[in-house]
């Protein structure tokens, strides 16, 4: 009965104005797993991810997380289950201190004060933003800042961690940082990324979305270079 892994099931998901996005998505990321999600602009990858905490849901098929479907009604536990770590960290940034938005998912929880207090600390700590615990987190870096939503995320203490592209306009300082985060988290990860070498740091899989639609799946070394060559080779 883990609930490590996310399943989609043939998902279609057509956006509102009628642009069918994910066109049939299946695939199952098991317990432990590190997969990079990998596509051009426009692939489907943002939608994907936006499926496995339910900010979508499909219009056909379904997406599992462990053995719980993603409904309306199961929306609070799969919320606590998969972090989502946006690409644009000001999309995930909203209170006036950095530890009232690292406490803002632990007090949304109902865990106790001295709880709460320990998640942020910790949570804080694993991304070495521990100094600016009291400084408002619209002053900070774009490393900072990413640094900060992930342990807004963090703090939640989920069992899967889900990126958008996480180190899309960081310097190599704050890319080094992001990966060491990632490393030192020892559960599931799926993460959306351009950068390849990246991918290959991280994961040990990657699934290749293209138009909606996953168009291979496999060892992370194999599936990355075929993925760099069918790019420069157009
Ligand atoms: N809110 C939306 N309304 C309509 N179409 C959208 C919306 N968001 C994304 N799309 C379209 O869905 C497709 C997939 O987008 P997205 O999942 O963001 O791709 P990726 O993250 O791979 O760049 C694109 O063609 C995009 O234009
Ligand atoms: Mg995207």
């Amino acid at each position: 009965m883990s609930h490590h892994y996310i399943r989609f099931n043939d998902v279609h998901f057509t956006y509102p104005n009628g642009y069918e996005a994910l066109k049939g998505v299946s695939f199952l990321i098991t317990h432990g797993e590190k997969v990079a999600l990998l596509g051009l602009n426009g692939a489907g990858k943002s939608t994907v991810l936006l499926h496995t905490n339910g900010l979508l849901m499909p219009t056909s098929g379904e997406v599992n997380v462990g053995d719980i479907p993603v409904t309306k009604k199961t929306l609070p536990i799969v919320r606590q289950s998969v972090g989502m770590v946006f690409q644009n960290a000001d999309d995930q940034l909203f209170m006036l201190t950095v530890e009232e938005d690292v406490a803002f998912g632990p007090l949304n929880m109902g865990l106790d004060g001295a709880e709460v207090d320990r998640r942020v600390v910790s949570a804080l700590e694993s991304v070495g933003a521990s100094d600016l615990r009291t400084r408002s987190p619209f002053r900070l870096s774009g490393g900072q800042k990413k640094r900060v939503a992930i342990a807004t995320v963090l703090s939640m203490e989920p069992s899967i961690l889900v990126m958008d592209e996480p180190t899309a306009e960081l310097d190599l300082e704050a890319r080094r940082q992001v990966c060491d985060i990632v490393k030192s988290f020892h559960h599931t990860c799926l993460i959306a990324t351009h950068d390849l070498a990246l991918a290959r740091e991280l994961c040990e899989r990657a699934i290749v979305i293209a138009d909606g639609r996953v168009v291979a799946d496999g060892p992370v070394a194999e599936i990355s270079a075929d993925f760099e060559r069918s790019i420069i080779c157009r």
